[in-house]
């Protein structure tokens, strides 16, 4: 879709996803809006063309600054890390729950809300399907269960919307430097400065990881639909797995890795975390089904592209 003329806010547009999507949209032809604390995000990671607009988005009036008079907005900010959100929930609750809460009930144009794979818990079944039971087990997955609730329930009065349930994103731009950023981008960079890795487990753990690209498609492609079609969009009030449904194991990452660079990692075992979830697969049916988006970056290929980048 051509997206001249349509002016998009995206919080939390200076960091590792949304940045992704902030290129996408300006190569749509979208005048874009970004909304940042710049808490994790990087202002160098927003094209010049962009107006930012500093602030938080528990900021009534950033936000206001930001959003008020555009024709879409992606709200992907959030305190990102689980741990963190321990540590704080009062915060989480502030930034992850009530600031969400706050931009839909303000909004007046359709919204895409950054919803998690945390929200369903402990996987009861395999895959998981948006059908699952929702039973975080951490302040962040609350919280975001808390916006993703209220999007379901909107009637066909307010404004589209819909909650996207992100599993394990990665590529490039996604900080490696803290103990809780992704694996593959703590894996990727120690790979090439040659330090040792650690895995927490066996390494026989799953994750569905997801490459950032296809991730913004769904995003990109989500708004379209409900630009177009508003509340008759199939997605409005609906959340949906973003997702590949191919799961792979951690010792099958360190494989991967050792392949692409010809080098054999350094690889300590330590005890599983706490809360750590085993298996995590998705089911990404359901989006395939509204919208003409299939995963295309295979995790060979996206590590490789990591890999290359470094
Ligand atoms: C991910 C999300 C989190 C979300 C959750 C939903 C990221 C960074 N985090 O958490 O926001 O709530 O999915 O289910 O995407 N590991 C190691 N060594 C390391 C780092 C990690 O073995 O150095 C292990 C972890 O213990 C875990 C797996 O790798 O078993 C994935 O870890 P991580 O990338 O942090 O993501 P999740 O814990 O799945």
């Amino acid at each position: 879709m051509d997206w001249s003329g349509l002016t998009v806010g995206v919080t939390g547009g200076a960091g590792f996803i949304g940045s992704h999507l902030v290129d996408s949209l300006v190569d749509c032809g979208a005048t874009v809006v970004v909304l940042d604390n710049f808490s994790s995000g990087k202002a160098d990671q927003v094209p010049s063309s962009v107006r930012l607009v500093s602030g938080s988005v528990v900021d009534t009036t950033a936000r206001s600054e930001a959003l008020s008079g555009c024709d879409a907005i992606f709200h992907i900010a959030a305190i990102a890390s689980v741990v963190a959100c321990e540590e704080d929930p009062e915060k989480s609750a502030s930034v992850n729950r009530d600031a969400s809460l706050a931009i839909l009930a303000e909004a007046s144009c359709p919204v895409v809300f950054a919803s998690s794979a945390a929200i369903y818990g402990n996987p009861q079944q395999l895959p998981v399907s948006e059908s699952h039971p929702i039973e975080p087990l951490s302040h962040y997955g609350a919280d975001k269960a808390a916006a993703d609730a209220a999007i379901r329930s909107l009637g066909d009065s307010a404004p589209p919307a819909v909650a996207m349930r992100f599993f394990n994103v990665y590529g490039p731009r996604q900080d490696p430097s803290s103990p809780y950023s992704g694996v593959l981008s703590i894996f990727t960079t120690r790979a090439v400065t040659g330090e040792p890795v650690t895995i927490f487990g066996d390494g026989l753990q799953t994750r569905d990881f997801i490459h950032v690209t296809d991730v913004v498609d769904a995003l990109v492609l989500s708004a379209e639909s409900l630009l177009v079609e508003g509340t008759m969009s199939p997605l409005h009030s609906r959340a949906f797995n973003v997702c590949t449904g191919r799961p792979v194991t951690l010792l099958d990452v360190v494989s991967a890795i050792e392949s692409n660079t010809g080098k054999m990692m350094q690889v300590t075992h330590e005890p599983t975390r706490a809360g750590d979830i085993r298996d995590s697969e998705g089911d990404p049916s359901a989006l395939k089904e509204v919208l003409a988006w299939n995963p295309q970056v295979e995790l060979e290929q996206g590590l490789a592209d990591l890999l290359n980048a470094l």
